[in-house]
C-alpha cells in the first residue's frame, strides 16, 4: 500500500525554484532516502511533506488522505508524523523524561498510559535507565537517541528523518545509523530519510531517490542504482565514477578540449559521436595497456589503494591493488568497463 505519494510539487522562494516538478511514492513500511548535494531541495521536500513549507502546486497525500493540494492543507500536528532534525531540538531544561512524553502532553491522555509510553519510546533506542538524567549530562548520540524516542512517542504513520546523524562523529553515527535499522525491523514505521552522504543512503535504504537541483533523477533499490545509473549525475553522486565529456569515435574516447583519448571497451568500441564516458573507480586497470597518463598521487587504502590521474582540469581516479608507483610517473592505464551516455541533441538555434 502507498503511504506517501509526492505528485507534481514545485516550490520556489522568491524568484528561486527550489523543487521543480518532484514526483515519489513511498510503500507502507519502506525507508526511503532522498539523497543528493547540499541545496538541491531535499529538506524543503521534507517540510512541504510535514506541513511546514507549502507547495506552490502538486499534490501530497499520506496515507491516502490528501494533505497538501488545491484548497487543501492538513496542519502538521494533523498529519501524524514524527520528525528527527540534524540538530538534536531537545530542551536543556527538561530531563529526558518530560522531552520525550511533550508530544504526548498535547493529547490530554492519561498520566498513566503516558509514562507507559515514554518508558517503551525510551526502551526503543535503548535509553531506559536516562529517564531522568538531563540533556547536558548526555552524549551527542543520546541526545540523538532521545530525539528519536520524542518523534516515534506517539506511533507515527511517517516518521521523517533530516540528516539526523551528521553532527555525530564517524563512530556514533555508524552505531545510530545501525539502531535506526533495527527500529525500523521492530517498528516498522514508513520513513523518510533525507542525507548527503551516499554511504549512509545505501546502507540504510530499501529506496533511494537520488535529487539534482530539486528534481528526482532516479529512483531504485540501491544496488540498481550502483548498477544502472540513469544519468551521468546519478553514477558520479552514488558511485563515485569519473565522468568524462567528449566523443566516440573509432573505438576511443575523445576526451573535450584535451590531448587525451582512452580505447573504449569492446561492448562500447562502435560507439559514436558525441557523450559522457561514465568509468567508476574500480573498473580501470593499470598495466601495459590503454592511454599512457602521468601519476599525480597515490593513496594507499589497506586492501587497495587510489591512483589520480589529471585529465584536464578534472581526474581520473582508479582503484586497484596497492602497486609501487610514484608522483610524475607514466603508467599505462586502461577502461575495462565503462557507460556511455549520448550527448543531449541540441535544441535548433534562431
Ligand atoms: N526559507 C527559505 N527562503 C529562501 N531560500 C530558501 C529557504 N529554504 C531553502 N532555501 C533555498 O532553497 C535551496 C534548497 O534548500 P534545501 O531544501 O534546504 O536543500 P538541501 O536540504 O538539499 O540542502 C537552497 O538554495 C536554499 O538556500
Ligand atoms: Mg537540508
Amino acid at each position: 500500500m502507498v503511504a506517501i505519494a509526492l505528485e507534481g510539487l514545485f516550490k520556489s522562494f522568491g524568484a528561486t525554484p527550489v523543487v521543480r516538478g518532484l514526483s515519489l511514492e513511498v510503500r507502507e513500511g519502506e525507508l526511503v532516502s532522498l539523497l543528493g548535494p547540499s541545496g538541491c531541495g531535499k529538506t524543503t521536500t521534507l517540510r512541504m511533506l510535514a506541513g511546514l513549507e507549502h507547495p506552490d502546486s502538486g499534490v501530497i497525500r499520506i496515507g491516502g488522505e490528501t494533505v497538501a493540494g488545491p484548497d487543501v492543507l492538513v496542519p502538521p500536528e494533523r498529519r501524524g508524523l514524527g520528525m528527527v532534525f540534524q540538530s538534536y531540538a531537545v530542551w536543556p531544561h527538561r530531563s529526558v523524561e518530560a522531552n520525550v512524553a511533550y508530544p504526548l502532553s498535547l493529547r490530554r491522555l492519561p498520566k498513566a498510559e503516558v509514562s507507559e509510553r515514554v518508558r517503551e519510546a525510551l526502551r526503543w533506542v535503548r535509553l531506559e535507565s536516562f529517564a531522568s538524567r538531563m540533556p547536558h549530562e548526555l552524549s551527542g548520540g543520546q541526545l540523538q537517541r532521545v530525539s528519536l524516542a520524542r518523534a516515534l512517542v506517539s506511533s507515527p504513520r511517517v516518521l521523517l528523518l533530516d540528516e539526523p546523524l551528521s553532527n555525530l562523529d564517524a563512530a556514533l553515527r555508524e552505531e545510530l545509523r545501525a539502531e535506526i535499522a533495527a527500529l525500523r525491523a521492530r517498528l516498522g514505521t514508513t520513513m523518510v530519510f533525507v542525507t548527503h552522504d551516499q554511504a549512509e543512503a545505501l546502507a540504510l535504504s530499501d529506496r533511494i531517490a537520488v535529487m539534482n537541483r530539486g528534481v528526482i533523477e532516479q529512483v531504485d533499490t540501491p544496488e540498481r542504482l550502483y548498477r544502472e545509473p540513469s544519468t551521468p549525475f546519478v553514477a558520479a553522486f552514488v558511485g563515485g565514477a569519473n565522468v568524462f565529456t567528449g566523443e566516440a569515435r573509432s573505438g576511443m574516447f575523445h576526451c573535450d578540449g584535451r590531448d587525451i583519448r582512452f580505447p573504449l571497451p569492446e561492448d562500447l568500441s562502435a560507439s559514436t559521436g558525441p557523450a559522457t564516458l561514465v568509468v567508476r573507480p574500480e573498473d580501470v586497470e593499470i598495466g601495459t595497456e590503454g592511454a599512457s597518463l602521468p601519476l599525480s598521487a597515490r593513496l594507499f587504502l589497506g586492501h587497495a589503494a587510489e591512483y589520480r590521474f589529471p585529465v584536464g582540469d578534472t581526474l581520473l581516479r582508479v582503484i586497484g591493488p596497492p602497486i609501487e608507483a610514484r608522483a610524475g610517473q607514466l603508467l599505462q592505464v586502461r577502461i575495462r568497463k565503462a557507460k556511455l551516455f549520448p550527448a543531449p541533441v541540441a535544441a535548433p538555434s534562431g
